[in-house]
């Protein structure tokens, strides 16, 4: 076990959703690799819950296939006494039916802490924490983790937490953005507020703008039914990307304190500038994937993989604005698409030029500098800098990076998923790295008159063609203002 991982006390994890694509892709190979790591310790239980007629067995024997590849070789063992810690119970979260013996089981075991993580469907949320506390389950310490989006709007937001909220204290409530839990997310703060370099120039007098780019080549695939009733925006930018950008443009906390954290990203979504029907059309774009080649093949259409019409758009681009001192006048690019050429998810910070070239007459053109942090893959920094081309004849100046990567700085050899942190914050009572209520609300504050300005529109999102950029109107906005999206994402 790495120091940096000190174990967590025995505790009571219970999936709703035990059988779905998070529990099995996400969740478990997580608690697996926490506890192949000793911090997950004897005495804890996880118990699935799902709908599927299956006994406990049957339960591990399923879950076994699933996590064979996930630990090195030669580390099987720990597989076994993992499946071991597995409970499974057949429930169905609507019905009355099983409810008082799932109580009853988790009862006998008073004592450890008590998490609830519900990674089914949002409009299950309000029936579970209902019946959780009917059941007596939800008083005490109890915890309950819920998955983005919380809601489809402000509205159905306000309702979920008021139903989450009747059974757990906000305090027990950890709404889950994995990409906080991502390493470079994190090294966000540690860059800014562990070092003195950057706090000075990062404001509008000398950032020219920042970029955030999140881009997929995966399709929408299996996910279609899901994601045509939610689209790019509701399940990327709403959460993933406004927390971000709020990262970027936060003012310092006064402490890594989970509320003065928040706050200052409460105040970042605040000052967002209102995006509405009067300059949507500007300020935002939205597409939709056709055929294309991409990943090495011909891959189909967004409308083909969902078998009808399609409605969501699988891309936006937007340009927003922080309207405060530190930021006014300074676009915030947010692009996010699926099918796009390449996998990367990353945040530029481009300064504003030199005011005084002296190297007007060596002919070089002087750039920017550019911060780069890399969220993935490839985790890292990279500052671009102005240098001299080595050698006689003439001084020469070209732009090269400075380059720092987490694998080789830290000899990190695997990079720990997003939810093995967050799943382990929940059982130690962390909430830093979760989203408060209000921040949940104040970002779908900010995108509702999007999509009211984009229902009240004839228009369909821009076609493009898989494995591409995008629809052209994505280059057309940031171009308008005489800038380009960063080269090395595309
Ligand atoms: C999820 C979205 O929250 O994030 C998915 O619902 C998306 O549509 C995923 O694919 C991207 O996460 P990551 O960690 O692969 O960048």
């Amino acid at each position: 076990m790495s120091p940096a991982s000190p174990a967590v006390n025995a505790f009571d994890l219970v999936i709703f959703g035990g059988t779905g694509d998070l529990a099995r892709r996400k969740l478990l190979p997580a608690l697996l690799h926490r506890f192949a790591d000793a911090q997950i310790v004897a005495g804890t239980r996880i118990t699935a819950i799902a709908r599927d007629a299956l006994d406990a067995n049957a339960y591990r024997a399923r879950l076994r296939e699933d996590l064979h590849d996930v630990l090195g070789a030669g580390e099987a063992g720990r597989l076994d006494e993992f499946l071991q810690l597995i409970d499974y119970h057949r429930l169905d979260a609507t019905q009355d039916a099983g409810w008082q013996e799932f109580a009853a089981s988790l009862k006998q075991r008073n004592g450890n802490v008590r998490v609830f993580y519900l990674a089914t469907a949002p409009d299950l949320f309000a029936t579970i924490c209902e019946r959780l506390r009917a059941a007596g389950l939800s008083a005490d310490d109890a915890r309950v983790v819920i998955e983005k989006p919380v809601g489809r709007d402000l509205a159905s937001a306000r309702a979920i937490n008021d139903a989450v909220g009747h059974s757990f204290a906000e305090r027990n409530t950890f709404r889950i953005d994995h990409y906080l839990g991502k390493e470079t997310v994190q090294n966000l703060i540690a860059l800014r507020f562990g070092n003195a370099l950057f706090e000075p120039v990062w404001r509008a007098e000398h950032i020219d703008h920042v970029q955030i780019t999140v881009a997929e080549t995966l399709g929408a695939g299996q996910r279609a039914a899901y994601y045509d009733k939610a689209g790019a925006l509701r399940d990327m930018v709403q959460n993933h990307m406004l927390q971000l950008l709020c990262l970027v443009a936060m003012e310092p906390p006064a402490s890594l304190d989970a509320d003065a954290l928040r706050d200052e990203k409460l105040k970042v979504l605040h000052a967002l500038r209102r995006i509405d029907s009067s300059n949507a059309a500007q300020l935002t774009v939205r597409g939709q994937y056709r055929s294309g080649a991409a990943e090495g093949h011909v891959v189909p259409s967004y409308a083909e993989e969902l078998g009808g019409p399609a409605h969501a758009e699988t891309f936006v681009a937007i340009k927003a604005e922080v309207a405060n001192w530190r930021w006014a006048g300074v676009p915030f690019y947010l692009r996010t698409g699926k099918r796009l050429p390449t996998r990367v998810s990353e945040i530029v910070v481009t300064f504003k030029p030199i005011p005084h070239s002296i190297f007007a007459d060596t002919g070089s053109s002087i750039m920017p500098n550019k911060l780069v942090l890399r969220l993935q893959p490839g985790e890292g920094v990279t500052l671009w800098l102005m240098n001299k081309v080595p050698g006689p004849g003439g001084l020469r100046l070209r732009e090269v990076p400075l380059d720092m990567s987490f694998a080789d700085a830290f000899g990190v050899q695997r990079q720990p998923d997003a939810y093995e942190r967050l799943l382990m914050d929940v059982v130690r009572g962390n909430p830093t790295l979760f989203m408060r209520r209000d921040e949940v609300e104040a970002a779908w504050r900010w995108i509702d008159p999007i999509l009211a300005a984009w229902a009240a529109s004839n228009d369909a999102p821009k076609p493009y063609t898989a494995g591409s950029w995008g629809p052209s109107a994505s280059v057309a906005l940031i171009e308008r203002d005489g800038r380009t999206w960063h080269e090395d994402a595309g």
